[in-house]
């Protein structure tokens, strides 16, 4: 893993592989709800169905249930590639479909050459608290870089920040703030 990188919650459970890979399993759960189950814009899905070996590479993969869940809505000529600086929560490959690999990059760094020009798709999510402040053009090019011409790059994000409770919440309104907080001291991209 990059040495200095800003993204803690690997550092925070090191020793807890199996408690880390299950706060991301419910994170996507929660997520796909909030999606109405929908792994990429429709419009999206569609170019991708008419494409005949589609490409997609997710970047920050974790622990590649987005990929897996991916993979059941395309072919098995389906190319599909996770990277992750950390690739300790990968599962191991018996445990994926076949049409699945995963690997190490940096997303800060540059891509390896194999990489470059050749996805339909680029996916990343909750990327927030791993955007270093002043560093976003920079990350944006080098994921740009993966993409064929004409490909998506598709990133969702969601935080407290963006969130509102009707009545107002007391709770919520305390929990933005230690999020706030916590960006600006750990020198976090929130703009
Ligand atoms: C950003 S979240 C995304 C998790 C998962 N893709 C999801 O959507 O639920 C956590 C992942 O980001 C990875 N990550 C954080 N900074 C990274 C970086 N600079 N390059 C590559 N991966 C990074 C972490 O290792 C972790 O697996």
């Amino acid at each position: 893993m990059a040495t200095d990188s800003l993204y803690i919650l690997n550092e925070s459970v090191k020793n807890d592989i199996e408690k880390e890979t299950a706060r991301l399993e419910l994170q996507h759960r929660f997520f796909d709800d909030a999606m109405n189950n929908e792994l990429l814009p429709p419009h999206i899905m569609d170019q991708l169905a008419e494409t005949p070996s589609p490409r997609v590479c997710e970047i920050a993969a974790g622990t590649a249930i987005w990929l897996k869940e991916l993979a059941k809505t395309l072919p098995a000529s389906a190319e599909l590639v996770g990277l992750d600086f950390d690739v300790s929560k990968f599962p191991e490959p018996e445990a994926l479909p076949s049409n699945i690999s995963l690997g190490f990059v940096d997303a800060y760094e540059p891509f390896p050459m194999e990489y470059q020009n050749r996805f339909d798709v680029v996916h990343l999510r909750h990327f927030i608290l791993a955007t270093k402040k002043d560093h976003g053009v920079l990350l944006v090019q080098n994921l740009l870089s993966l993409l064929r011409p004409g490909g998506w790059l598709v990133w969702v994000e969601a935080g407290a920040p963006l969130a509102s409770a009707e009545p107002p919440s007391e709770a919520l309104f305390q929990v933005q703030k230690i999020y706030y907080n916590f960006i600006k001291a750990a020198g976090l991209e929130i703009e």
